[in-house]
């Protein structure tokens, strides 16, 4: 029998009810708050398509993560945005690029208070905007993953706790691994960008990273939306390799692929609510068409529950500080 004596409204009659069934919470502990940071004069450059989010200077990077922090934000995750590109990226590897230094900055003034993840990619670094280096029209692969493992090991030397590799080319995973260990830094964790699709939702982080690709797009190293099979294959791939933690990317539009994920393999799985994600909800707020609190937090409990463990988001502060005021 089921109505009159089945009434599942029983549990939702009042809040304290609805908080002791709730299945799913949003962990100030595993959230990460993506940090730009531009080789510049100016302290701190507003990105129009992502209202509330700054490109900062070196020195204007340590105010925003001291105000992360004092939100109560532990991890950050930094783009690195240079004055001048290259065709080789060559600044992407410097020991005295701009990661580099800002890295060196915020662990000297904040140590271990701070997580510091840093993304290693060329696409901020090349003259073309790709994310690796160029060989007749083609990204070249091998050659681009040598340069990689170099930039991730420059990180690590400069203090980042762990390094997040977002380019998309074979065998990176292995090759950043291999560097590390070799120079002793076997114990730097790494997050792989292992489910990254080419999708429309980068759109605004490339104004704030400046990482347009001027010519041609990303599809011949990031997945294709359309499938998920392969996401897998990826996922495990980077697992073999040596991940630490896998990505999925983005993450809203890619709910499936999360939950995916999290049933195949028993590694941590973050999930990047990207820049287009948060251009959207900002926009409609701004319209007054969304509720800015409720949309966040709708957005985000959703990610994580699809089965995200780690969910890297430009609401960062504000989730951690409804923490903290417990009106999360
Ligand atoms: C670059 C990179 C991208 C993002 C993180 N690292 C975008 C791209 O492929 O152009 C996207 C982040 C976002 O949209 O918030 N390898
Ligand atoms: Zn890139």
């Amino acid at each position: 029998m089921d109505y009159p004596i089945h009434r599942p409204r029983r549990l939702r009659k009042n809040e304290l009810l609805r908080g002791m069934v709730r299945e799913t919470a949003i962990s100030p502990d595993a959230l990460v708050y993506p940090v730009f940071i531009k080789e510049m004069d100016e302290r701190e450059i507003p990105v129009d398509s992502m209202p509330g989010i700054s490109q900062f200077s070196p020195d204007g990077a340590l105010d925003e993560v001291e105000a992360a922090l004092n939100a109560g934000v532990k991890a950050i995750l930094v783009f690195g945005i240079p004055q001048k590109k290259d065709e080789a990226g060559s600044g992407a590897y410097d020991k005295n690029g701009i990661v580099q230094r800002a890295v060196r900055g915020v662990k000297s003034r904040f140590g271990d208070d701070i997580l510091v993840i840093t993304d290693v990619c060329m696409c901020e670094y090349t003259s073309h905007g790709h994310c690796g280096v160029i060989k007749d029209g083609y990204v070249d692969n091998d050659e681009s993953v040598k340069l990689l493992a170099r930039s991730a090991l420059s990180h690590v030397l400069a203090g980042a706790d762990m390094v997040a590799p977002s380019d998309m080319m074979d065998g990176r995973i292995h090759a950043v691994r291999e560097i590390l260990d070799l120079h002793g830094d076997y114990n730097i964790p790494i997050m792989a960008y292992s489910a990254k699709y080419a999708s429309c939702l980068y759109g605004p982080f490339r104004d704030a990273a400046e990482s347009a690709p001027q010519f041609g797009d990303r599809r011949s190293y990031q997945m294709d939306p359309p499938n998920a099979r392969e996401a897998m294959r990826e996922i495990e791939l980077d697992i073999e390799e040596g991940a630490d933690i896998i990505m999925v990317k983005p993450a809203l539009f890619y709910l499936d692929i999360v939950r995916d994920a999290k049933e195949r393999f028993d590694v941590p799985i973050a999930g990047y609510s990207v820049s287009g994600e948060y251009a959207m909800i900002q926009l409609a707020v701004q319209k007054g068409w969304l509720d800015y609190k409720r949309a966040v937090l709708e957005s985000t409990t959703s990610i994580r529950r699809a089965g995200a463990d780690i969910i890297i988001t430009y609401f960062a502060k504000d989730l951690c500080r409804w923490a903290k005021e417990h009106t999360l």
